[in-house]
């Protein structure tokens, strides 16, 4: 539905070492719950420390379309006057998620369980997602899929069941989305809604329905995995959320930081929830320093403020059962695989490639234009680390903003410069990316 963007190219260069402290934008999974919760409850929510990025602002739209007052009310502040659980209103034209899997596929959960039809859509790269993993469970609630590209992808039309179902859902992939579609489908049904996954995926989902004053039981299942209860039909009261820096933003300066010698920087208000610090385990597994400073709590999530200085690192293996924590940070962990000494590798990583690109081969095809040495067997990525990079490569981002900045982040410490053919796309989630990473000293033009 969107028009193409102007192509923006980039250029990142070795420069001399990052200083500063900078606070990342907002959690991006929290700030689309956020407002999703906001509009399903009843009277105003405030919210502060918004992800004001274009994933975030299309589910803002998507609110207000379906009924909800939205409201920008300074910078990060926003007020929601929602409508009620199940109480959406037909929108009057498509929906629009742009490149946001997460957004189009937890207001398909919402959606499913209202008496309303509605029309999700996006850019190029979301038509091209699975979204077979949302209408399947939907479905089961009671949810209609009237139409629907082939392959059950967007733009697809769901009508809403009038009597929504409670069901028991195993996922059949680890994914908080499609967890968090069932869950707000089941806000609408009577009876307990359950989700059971094997591999335990991110948790705002159930902690903001807590926090609006839903009744949800989270249990262990199994070595890695949850059951989670939800009881239906509740009345959410409308709250306040602050929302802490995003984890999987800090991770671009925080690699830059390990791998540009000389480097000290400073993370504040990360989040700390352990579902999302795969990478931080990780990358200290390597041999970084990251020091963990100013610990708090706000609105049911921890978060901390994190010191990162330059690091001699080495290779590890990562095993599938952390992708869950980390999935979005396997782009930026191979950038620093690479200035690592020795073979990293990072197994299980099938989902990967069904993100914002296929992203294992966008990855994998990102180091090797700038002389790096990688190997894709099965679902696995080998990085062969000689703790430096040539670079020197121009970089296809495929629509896809992590590898966008991945690119940036290694052309700061490769011997030659490191082009991308589009940064456009990392107005997604980390608006003003390239002017934080300029005033920590790197440079990026
Ligand atoms: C997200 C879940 C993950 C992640 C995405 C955000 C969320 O996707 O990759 O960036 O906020 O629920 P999957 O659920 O597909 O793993």
């Amino acid at each position: 539905m969107n028009f193409a963007p102007l192509v923006t190219p980039l250029t990142a260069r070795r420069g001399r070492p990052l200083t500063g402290r900078i606070r990342v934008p907002g959690d991006k999974s929290i700030s689309h719950r956020a407002l999703i919760l906001g509009a399903l409850a009843v009277g105003a929510t405030r919210i502060s420390g918004l992800l004001e990025g274009e994933d975030v602002l299309n589910t803002a739209k998507a609110m207000r379309a379906l009924g909800a007052r939205v409201e920008r009310t300074g910078e990060g502040a926003w007020r929601v006057d929602g409508v009620g659980v199940a109480g959406f209103a037909e929108p009057a034209a498509p929906l629009d998620f742009g490149n946001s899997g997460t957004g189009c596929r937890l207001v398909m959960g919402a959606v499913a369980g209202c008496p309303i039809t509605a029309i999700f859509d996006g850019d190029a790269s979301l038509r091209k997602r699975p979204m077979r993993r949302v209408l399947d469970p939907v479905a089961l609630v009671g949810a209609r899929i009237t139409n629907a590209a082939e392959g059950g992808r967007l733009p697809i039309t769901l009508a809403g069941a009038r009597d929504p179902m409670p069901i028991l859902y195993r996922t059949p992939v680890p994914s908080a989305q499609i967890k968090s579609a069932v869950l707000l489908a089941g806000l609408a049904a009577p009876g307990t809604t359950t989700v059971i996954e094997t591999e335990a995926s991110r948790d705002h989902t159930e902690l903001m329905l807590r926090h609006f004053g839903a009744e949800v039981r989270s249990e262990p299942e199994g070595a890695h995995g949850r059951r989670i209860s939800l009881t239906g039909q509740p009345e959410l009261a409308p709250s306040t959320v602050a929302i802490p820096a995003d984890p999987s933003s800090a991770a671009f300066p925080m690699v830059a930081a390990l791998i540009v010698p000389g480097s000290d920087v400073f993370l504040p208000d990360v989040m700390t929830n352990p579902l999302r610090t795969g990478l931080i385990a990780t990358l200290r597994q390597m041999g970084a320093a990251i020091v963990e400073e100013e610990l708090r709590h706000d609105g049911g999530e921890a978060m901390a403020g994190f010191r990162v200085r330059h690091s001699a690192l080495h290779g590890v293996e990562v095993p599938p059962e952390r992708a869950p924590a980390m999935i979005d940070e396997y782009p930026i962990l191979a950038v620093a695989a690479a200035f690592a000494e020795g073979t990293t590798v990072m197994r299980g990583l099938k989902e990967l490639r069904v993100k914002e690109s296929d992203r294992l081969a966008a990855t994998a095809e990102m180091l090797r234009v700038n002389g790096i040495e990688v190997e894709i067997s099965g679902d696995d990525l080998a990085v062969r680390g000689r703790g430096r990079a040539a670079g020197g490569g121009l970089v296809a981002t495929h629509m896809d903003h992590r590898i966008a900045m991945s690119a940036l982040v290694l052309g700061l410490a490769a011997d030659k410069p490191v082009r991308v053919d589009d940064a456009g796309f990392i107005a997604t989630s980390f608006p003003g990316f390239a002017d934080l990473m300029r005033g920590l000293g790197g440079d990026i033009g």
